[in-house]
Formats: structure tokens, sequence, C-alpha cells
């Protein structure tokens, strides 16, 4: 055999390249918003037991940096009104109150968790700072009975939901011209190699299942969250020092605790999913009256994080 050709053949069986690749289905969960409520509500106390008062996987050893970390980036500010959606038991809102003054409006859909939640916030002293709904974050206007806020975030909530587009347009409702919309989530992995697109359809389905989770397609959501005209103000990967990065053993600590949704093989395993974090801001005009216009991003962003142009 030619050698060059030999060569090529042993690189294409490296990179996976069939003649007819096959095409991947995507995993479409079928959970309701409700199901989510009943998940968290049936592994309460196992989320305590192993998260503590804050339910995010990508974290870092000392959670309060990861807090400290959102504080900065949402540029939280006293006298601030902003929402949490998907809040958890209030962990991160209580947090987020005490420290930089903000007044916090949380929503879980756990009865559980809203349970926990107004003990915490009572014991914390933070009632009137700190207030929590039970409630759908896909309705917020109606659930939380005022708009207005000056930021709405999903941190590690977002990707429960059955239809992002829904989740994006209720943030829309309530947010302020001008005001924040943050999502900090994990996000279907781009397969670098086309043999690992089926290994990452698999474990993606198996997230989704297990922990009630519709993992997002990026372009899907900046599809959608461009068309409403969210502003993308910063969409990045989310930076933690990596001597402070928790590594993710957390979630394997609760997949060994319940037995959900455990890895039976490393051997043919491919992480499957991207952590992003995106920053989106709510123009400070009205779309109807404004599309002929191009407006400065960057001096919107300036104007809702209290900086200077000179800090661009
Ligand atoms: C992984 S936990 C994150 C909690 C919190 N953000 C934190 O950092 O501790 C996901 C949260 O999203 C909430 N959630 C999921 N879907 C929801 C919905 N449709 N409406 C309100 N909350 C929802 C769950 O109840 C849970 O509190």
């Amino acid at each position: 055999m030619d050698k060059k050709i030999g060569q090529l053949s042993i690189f294409k069986n490296f990179f996976g390249e069939k003649k007819n690749p096959q095409k991947v289905e995507r995993h479409v969960p079928s959970h309701s918003a409700n199901d989510v409520g009943k998940f968290y509500n049936e592994f309460n106390d196992k989320f305590l037991q192993v998260y503590g008062d804050v339910i995010q996987a990508f974290r870092t050893n000392d959670v309060e940096k990861l807090l400290d970390y959102q504080i900065e980036v949402m540029g939280l500010k006293p006298g601030m009104r902003v929402v949490d959606a998907g809040c958890g038991v209030c962990g991160p809102a209580i947090y987020f109150a005490k420290k930089s003054g903000v007044e916090v409006h949380a929503v879980t859909i756990s009865e559980e968790q809203f349970v926990v939640a107004q003990r915490k916030i009572k014991e914390a002293r933070m009632e009137g700072k700190v207030t929590v709904y039970l409630g759908d974050y896909h309705d917020l206007k109606n659930v939380l009975g005022s708009d207005g806020f000056d930021v709405v975030y999903f941190l590690e909530s977002f990707g429960h939901s059955p239809y992002h587009h829904k989740a994006i347009d209720s943030a829309w409702k309530v947010v302020k011209n001008g005001g924040l919309l943050y999502i900090k989530d994990l996000f279907r992995r781009e397969s670098l190699l086309p043999g690992h697109e089926p290994k990452i359809e698999r474990e993606i389905k198996k997230i989704n299942e297990a922990y009630r989770y519709n993992i997002a397609d990026l372009y899907e959501v900046l599809a959608h969250l461009r068309k409403q005209g969210w502003i993308l103000s910063k969409f990045k990967t989310i930076d933690l020092p990596l001597a402070e990065f928790e590594n993710l053993t957390i979630s394997n600590e609760f997949q060994e605790l319940t037995g959900i949704a455990q890895i039976e093989s490393w051997d043919d395993y491919v992480f499957p999913v991207d952590f992003f974090e995106m920053f989106c801001i709510k123009p400070e005009f009205d779309l109807s009256n404004g599309l002929d216009k191009y407006f400065l991003q960057n001096l919107m962003y300036l104007k809702v994080h209290g900086k200077k142009e000179e800090e661009l």
C-alpha cells in the first residue's frame, strides 16, 4: 500500500471519520417545571448534605470566593433590586444581600427548598432584604408581582428549563431597560472528534434524565437572546483561578451518595458540557422606536456597572 494512503487512513481512524457518519439524535427531555420541583423536594436533604447552601457544581473550594466573583461580575451594588431565578435554599441570595447591600427577590419551584429558605432568611435576619417566592421562573412577572429589576440572574438553574426561550422571555418582562440578565450554566459541548458525538449525547441524556435537566444548546440560546433584542455584552468561560477551582468533585460525591447519574466506566467517557457565563443587557431604548439606530453596547455596559468610559 502507498505509504501516504496508509498514513491517511490511520489519521482518519484516529479522528473517527466515517464514510457516512451516523446522525446523532439529540436527547429531548420530557420533564415539566413541576417535575424539577419534585426532584428538589425528594433530594433536598442530600443536596444540603453535599453542597451546603450553594447548589452549584462549578465552584471554588471556598465557595465564598465564587459568590464574591459573582457579586463583582454582576456589578451588585447597595440599593439594587435583583431577581434570583432558581434560588435553591437562598444561600447565594442571603450572601449577596449581606455582602453587597442588594435587595433579592428569589424564586424556587421546590416547596422543600422554599421552607428551608424561609428559615435561613429568618436566621440570618435578612427579612425585607431577601424575599423567597414559591413559583415558576417562566412566569416571573406573575410570581413576583412587580418588575423594573436591575438584574435577573440564573445560577445553574436555567438549564432545568424544559423551554429555555420562555425563561429568557420571562426575565425580559421583569428587568428594567438598561438592566442585566446573567446566566451561568452548562451547555452541550461541541464534539472535537466526530466519534465523540454519540458519547457526548449519551452523557447528556444521562444528566438530563437524572437531574431533570435540559442541557442547553449554546447557539439556540444565543439566537433567541439576540432575536428578542438583548444586547450580548459579554459571553465567556468562567474565570476561576485553577488553584481555587473545586474540579467538580462535589457532583461525583453527590452521585455516589444518591446513586444517580453515576459514571460506570471512565474508559469510554467524554466530558459532555462546557460551563459559560453570559451577560445580556436589555436596551435602554424602546425597541419599537429605535430600530434605525446603532447603540454603543459598551457604553451601556459601563453605565450598568457604574464605571467610567476610561475603564473600558
Ligand atoms: C442547581 S440548583 C441552583 C440553586 C441556586 N441557584 C444556588 O446557586 O444555590 C437549581 C435551582 O433551580 C430551581 N428551578 C429549576 N426550575 C425552576 C423553575 N421553573 N422555576 C423556579 N425555580 C426553578 C430549583 O428549584 C433549584 O432551586
